[in-house]
């Protein structure tokens, strides 16, 4: 009797709980009514007169250790919540969803469409030099663009900028690889404009550049029609009209057939059917030249998108600045878009 008296004060003492729950099938164990404890005194009742003394100690010791092990761990499991009476059939307070932002929704699908077609994302810092900027691209010093009524420059040092197109990220490309160079570059840029409906001074941009041997105009034409028609549906037709930009020669401005049917398509497209979508270009020589790309071998062509212009007209959103009020209204608006 004794080692079975003893055996259970080890498994006592050994014994941890893991909820209230296992510590009441515990309890119920040793000193409910058909419990270990409770059976032992029943059986005290049997024992030889001479033994009860000793039995008696062994029972108690054995009882004192079960009440202590509870106590210990009840103050523990009752700290957990309490039902305070409250009415719980009520409903639950609703889980709000976040939502991506349109500009972001846009931006990956661009990037989608393009990663499908080869291009590799490439990053580039919001803070630039001039060299990165402006002058590996071709802008000749006195280029309006560098004026300061275009760029943020910092005060402490007139050399840096904060970028005023994702091109710059061509400039970095070129310079950490060799051709074949497949990139593209969404990023945010910024330019000194006053504020409307219709510009902000802090955008977004999608950067591409293709650089390999024998890379041609038609290859150019080819790639945009692509994408637009992945981008805006299967039917896009688009056009290319010349264009200047200092870092591709030929330049042309891509615009697509939006149509001309109602009078917001009139509004959308000055009155032409047609909206302009981005920039684009051969990359000029003398641009693969100044990162060390021999024009000889290599040529190659260039785009960039705004990101806010096509998610306007996506998402029909008519105030640009829309995009940075961080109206909850707004944004919640794009709940569940992917
Ligand atoms: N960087 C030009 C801008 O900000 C857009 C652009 C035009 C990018 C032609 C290009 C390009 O890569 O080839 O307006």
């Amino acid at each position: 009797m004794k080692e079975a008296i003893e055996a259970h004060l080890r498994q006592v003492e050994d014994f941890v709980p893991a909820d209230a729950t296992a510590l009441e099938a515990f309890r119920v164990a040793y000193l409910g009514k058909k419990g270990h404890v409770t059976g032992y005194f029943t059986a005290f009742k049997s024992v030889p007169n001479e033994e009860k003394k000793e039995f008696g100690q062994w029972v108690n010791s054995l009882k004192q250790a079960v009440e202590a092990k509870i106590d210990a761990y009840r103050e523990q499991f009752s700290a957990a919540p309490q039902r305070t009476g409250e009415d719980t059939t009520r409903p639950g307070v609703a889980f709000q969803p976040g939502a991506f932002h349109p500009i972001t929704l846009v931006r990956n699908e661009i990037v989608r469409i393009l990663e499908r077609m080869g291009f590799a994302v490439a990053e580039g810092p919001e803070m630039e030099d001039d060299w990165h900027n402006f002058s590996a691209l071709n802008f000749p010093p006195d280029h309006p663009a560098r004026d300061m009524q275009d760029t943020f420059f910092l005060a402490q040092n007139p050399d840096w900028a904060l970028r005023t197109h994702t091109s710059s990220i061509q400039v970095r490309a070129m310079a950490q690889q060799q051709p074949p160079i497949r990139v593209i570059a969404p990023g945010r840029v910024f330019r000194n404009e006053a504020i409307s409906s219709r510009s902000h001074c802090v955008f977004h941009q999608v950067e591409g550049l293709y650089i390999d041997r024998n890379v041609s105009f038609a290859d150019l034409k080819q790639t945009l029609l692509e994408f637009a028609q992945a981008f805006f549906g299967e039917q896009t037709q688009i056009r290319l009209r010349p264009s200047y930009f200092p870092f591709t020669e030929p330049s042309a401005e891509v615009d697509i057939w939006w149509g001309l049917e109602n009078e917001v398509d009139y509004r959308m497209t000055k009155g032409t059917g047609w909206l302009e979508i981005m920039g684009c270009g051969m990359v000029d020589p003398a641009v693969l030249a100044a990162s060390g790309i021999d024009p000889e071998v290599y040529s190659g062509f260039a785009f960039g998108m705004g990101i806010e212009r096509i998610a306007m007209q996506r998402f029909q959103i008519p105030d640009i600045r829309a995009f940075y009020e961080n109206d909850s209204r707004f944004l919640r608006a794009f709940q569940g878009a992917l």
